[in-house]
């Protein structure tokens, strides 16, 4: 018989749900290794030797508790981007950053407006704290900054959340837009901005840095251009006040000693960063390419991956198990109409090579 756990009411309405299947999970179910893994936008170009080395030289400092201000790299990322210390936040990746930012604004049962089919972490936390997801569906594969601005107002919101650029999509506004999305919004309504990808970004497509609105709340992370997913650490750029609040609820000693003094020193190594985004370009202009020899459409990215349009929700997800019988991992967006493409991380040109190969047989065996 099942214990009845004294759980709370959200946690007892919540149904069990992962916003991603990890590609080690399904390593597991199918009891061999993947062949290729470009499914969940990591950076098959790995970690700079700089950050490299230091993590290593960390090693045995590892019985030391972390820094919990994440001091020497709040004071680095302050100079990066020419703010007081005072507005950044360092969290376990910017996924952590979303939960505590939930949890700070959002009161059960508030309403919380995204994009349908957007980055889901966001969404898992919501309903973690018990709050009610507005979605806004995208118009041309973009998301809609005026339907956003409206459904925050009709939904009398406490928060909007955007990805520019956007995952699963790939495309993006000029930061001018976003900047114009702010002043749409309700007075007592944040915008979470999420800038998972502006390593890759056009320079066109980021917000200013002189935005001095409170309500605005940026999110960058040391997993994309940086490749250090697996070391989860990321930061936000806030108004003081919500970096005060930030730190009521975040997990003190969440940031482990590694991923802080990697992201300091690969923060301080642009070469590496600046080749990585290099060879991220030319990897979306091979796929690009691909889809046009194979005679798909593609969706423009500002991202380290790429859009495949197969035409149909259908297509997409038959050609999505294809690759994975063929060991290939990767994901799709999955709300209509983005569920029509396959979204495809740029990989080594060997992986890219092996993906062109698996993609090619899997289409053919597609019904047309
Ligand atoms: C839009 C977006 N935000 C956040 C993340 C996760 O960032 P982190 O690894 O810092 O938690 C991703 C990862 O794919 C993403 O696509």
């Amino acid at each position: 018989m099942s214990p009845r756990l004294p759980l709370s009411d959200i946690v007892q309405n919540l149904p069990t749900s992962v916003p991603f299947v990890g590609p080690e999970t399904l390593e597991r179910r199918h009891g061999r290794p993947l062949q290729v893994r470009i499914g969940a936008n990591e950076s098959v170009f790995g970690v700079s030797p700089v950050a490299a080395a230091a993590m290593s030289d960390t090693i045995n400092k590892l019985w030391m508790y972390n820094d919990p201000e994440a001091y020497e790299l709040k004071k680095a990322l302050a100079a990066h981007h020419g703010i007081a210390a005072q507005r950044l936040h360092v969290g376990a990746g910017i996924d952590e950053i979303l939960g505590d930012v939930v949890r700070i604004f959002a009161n059960p049962g508030d309403r919380v407006v995204t994009s349908l089919g957007s980055y889901p972490t966001f969404n898992y936390h919501v309903h973690g704290y018990g709050a009610a997801l507005v979605e806004v569906a995208y118009v041309d594969d973009h998301t809609h900054l005026a339907g956003l601005a409206q459904a925050a107002h009709d939904a009398d919101a406490r928060m909007v959340y955007l990805a520019n650029p956007d995952n699963p999509m790939g495309t993006w506004h000029n930061g001018a837009d976003v900047a114009g999305l702010l002043a749409e919004l309700p007075e007592d309504c944040m915008l979470i901005l999420d800038e998972a990808y502006a390593d890759f970004a056009p320079s066109a497509a980021i917000a200013p840095m002189e935005i001095a609105d409170p309500r605005l709340i940026r999110t960058r992370t040391f997993s994309k251009a940086h490749g250090m997913a697996g070391a989860r650490i990321g930061y936000a750029m806030a108004h003081e006040q919500v970096v005060a609040a930030l730190n009521k609820v975040c997990n003190q000693f969440g940031v482990n000693r590694l991923a802080q003094v990697g992201a300091l020193a690969s923060l301080g190594d642009t070469g590496f960063i600046a080749n990585v985004v290099q060879q991220v370009e030319g990897g979306r202009r091979e796929y690009a390419l691909l889809a046009k020899d194979l005679g798909l459409g593609h969706i423009d990215s500002a991202t380290n991956f790429l859009n495949f349009d197969l035409g149909s929700g259908e297509r997409a997800r038959t050609a999505l198990a294809g690759l994975l019988a063929r060991d290939v991992f990767i994901r799709m967006p999955g709300k209509p109409p983005g569920d029509r493409c396959i979204r495809v991380t740029v990989g080594t040109p060997s992986q890219r090579a092996t993906f062109a190969d698996a993609f090619r047989a899997t289409l053919a065996t597609l019904p047309t």
